[in-house]
């Protein structure tokens, strides 16, 4: 366990808005290998019947952002980072929470995501909320051909689920 408890506490999420962008594409730049543009994220703000942004704050600065991309009854996981100075600290365990239980609430039945299959880091995150893998797309990520990873969730809502969310929202 290397959660600092007083920190994550101090975490707080919000929606992402317009004024975030920079500093989103701030931190992507430092924890990604090839960026949105900003209007591309911009395109993704104020859908909330489709898409959850949300930003992760401590002392009113951006450390980390996630988001969910609903399609029907599934929630996509398009991503979840913190930066590299407040990372394993629990912000994105924080954030993922908060996604999950995003997803309880919009009545979605399983959640999915994409991830490369050498980010040892996201992954074990992931599946402390109980995603799974499930298959490889091979040469998924344009920039330099890694695999990605996909894994699933599919008893969102269901008391399972319920009690691993609220177990990490809880953790540390
Ligand atoms: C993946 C990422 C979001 C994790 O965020 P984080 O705030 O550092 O993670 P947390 O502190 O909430 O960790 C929660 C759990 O995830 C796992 N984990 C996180 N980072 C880990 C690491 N470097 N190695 C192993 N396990 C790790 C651990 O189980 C951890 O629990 P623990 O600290 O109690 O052992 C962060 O490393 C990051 O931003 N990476 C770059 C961007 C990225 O790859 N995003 C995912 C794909 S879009």
């Amino acid at each position: 366990m290397r959660t600092v408890p007083a920190l994550r506490a101090q975490v707080r999420l919000r929606p992402m808005c317009d004024a975030d962008v920079d500093a989103v594409l701030a931190l992507d730049a430092l924890v990604h290998s090839t960026a949105w543009s900003p209007d591309f994220l911009r395109s993704h703000l104020d859908l909330p019947d489709s898409r959850t942004n949300l930003v992760a704050e401590l002392n009113g600065g951006l450390v980390g952002h996630g988001a969910l991309l609903v399609v029907a009854d599934e929630g996509h996981v398009t991503t979840v980072a913190v930066t590299p100075d407040h990372q394993r600290m629990g912000v994105g365990r924080v954030l993922l929470a908060a996604l999950c239980r995003d997803a309880g609430r919009r009545g979605l039945v399983a959640m999915t995501l994409e991830v490369r299959v050498s980010n040892a880091a996201a992954i074990a995150l992931y599946r402390r909320f109980g995603f799974a893998p499930s298959g490889v797309r091979p040469g998924y990520y344009a920039d330099d051909g890694e695999d990605a990873l996909i894994m699933w969730i599919h008893d969102v809502g269901g008391p399972g689920f319920k009690a691993r969310v609220d177990e990490e929202a809880g953790r540390g």
